[in-house]
């Protein structure tokens, strides 16, 4: 069994170009690649101030343009999931007149970076720019992870981000002998941008229960001993997320030393952590876990992302992969799709 094949870089920029050309007439003059990410573990701990540990995917999202004069954006988004191009202007925004979220909502994010970057500066300002785009654009009280991952990803590495200092350390992941395989269930539960920003606060009001800035400060012996100031269930989230923070230093510690045992057993625990603790698993994400984890050659696995649907990354042996698709799929009471990818960069300039 086959994974799919991402489109290479070289096969999408020609066909930007082609489309810039037809609606524009005239050449871009710049083209800038940013990757799809896939975390390995950490999850639900970035807007806790915690740790994480992403890498960048071969899937990218590409955009050529060029520079205009007279105010205008002029924006044109092939996809393939729509039938027709999709078209949108607006004028750039001033120090009089915001620009402001609403339909079409594919431009929301864009425009939302577009409002937000003259207050960029560095890397990391860069990617808090970007975070508040999909704050106040998208709508998704998100993290720093995602943003961070595409701007500072790279090759054959996986990077572990301290969401609190926002301190980056890359971990060699280029073992060719190991695997990464992403499992997309292709379900999401419309319940996913509810219970986001909700599990996002019920964090927030234990850390302040406990007399904390974030749960990033909490450890478990605190949490434990302060059992009796937060409800039932706002002690298994933060449960989760103490937990989570310490898999993730731990993990990472693993990658390092290439003891892949290890990694995939807390790819595991986090699993589980996420299924019954913080309750953002599904049926299908627990059936594609258990199908991966009964194959041999599998290391671990667990569902990655926000969760209620989505993706599971499995880490495993190489040569284990076709039969582990096989497996999957076989045991999916859905339709599952494969990405094998090595860790890629993060967002480039490309040349023209
Ligand atoms: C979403 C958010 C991230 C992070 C994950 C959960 O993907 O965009 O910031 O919170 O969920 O780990």
């Amino acid at each position: 069994m086959a994974a799919s094949r991402p489109p290479q870089v070289q096969e999408l920029l020609a066909e930007a170009r082609r489309a810039f050309r037809e609606e524009f007439g005239a050449e871009p003059e710049l083209a800038v690649s940013a990757p799809g990410r896939v975390n390995l573990i950490g999850e639900h701990t970035d807007y806790n101030q915690g740790l994480v540990l992403p890498m960048a995917l071969e899937l990218v999202t590409l955009l050529v343009g060029s520079p205009r004069t007279d105010g205008l954006v002029s924006l044109l988004t092939t996809s393939k999931d729509a039938d027709e191009p999709q078209r949108l202007q607006f004028p750039l925004p001033t120090v009089h007149r915001s620009l402001e979220p609403g339909t079409p909502r594919w431009a929301n994010y864009v425009k939302g970076v577009i409002q937000h970057y003259p207050d960029s500066g560095a890397i990391a300002a860069r990617a808090q720019v970007c975070q508040r785009a999909e704050h106040s654009f998208a709508g998704v009280p998100c993290g720093i992870m995602d943003q961070l991952i595409a701007l500072l990803g790279q090759k054959g590495h996986a990077l572990l981000i301290d969401c609190r200092s926002l301190e980056t350390s890359l971990v060699p992941l280029s073992d060719p002998k190991l695997a990464v395989l992403i499992t997309n269930s292709n379900v999401r539960h419309s319940l996913g941008s509810s219970e986001y920003p909700l599990r996002r606060r019920q964090c927030e009001e234990v850390a302040r229960a406990l007399g904390k800035e974030s749960l990033r400060e909490v450890r478990l012996e605190e949490l434990e001993a302060g059992r009796e100031l937060v409800s039932k269930e706002g002690f298994r989230r933060a449960r989760h997320v103490v937990g989570e923070i310490q898999r993730t230093a731990q993990a990472a510690a693993a990658l390092s030393r290439g003891d892949y045992r290890a990694f995939g057993r807390l790819m595991v625990e986090s699993h589980y952590s996420l299924r019954d603790d913080y309750e953002v698993s599904c049926s299908e994400l627990d059936q594609l876990v258990e199908a991966a984890l009964s194959v041999p050659g599998v290391y671990g696995s667990r569902m990655t992302g926000g969760g209620f649907g989505g993706c599971t990354v499995t880490l495993l042996e190489a040569s284990a992969a076709s039969r582990t698709m096989q497996h999957i799929q076989e045991q999916y009471s859905g339709t599952a799709t494969f990405y094998l990818s090595q860790a890629a960069d993060g967002a480039k300039v490309l040349c023209l």
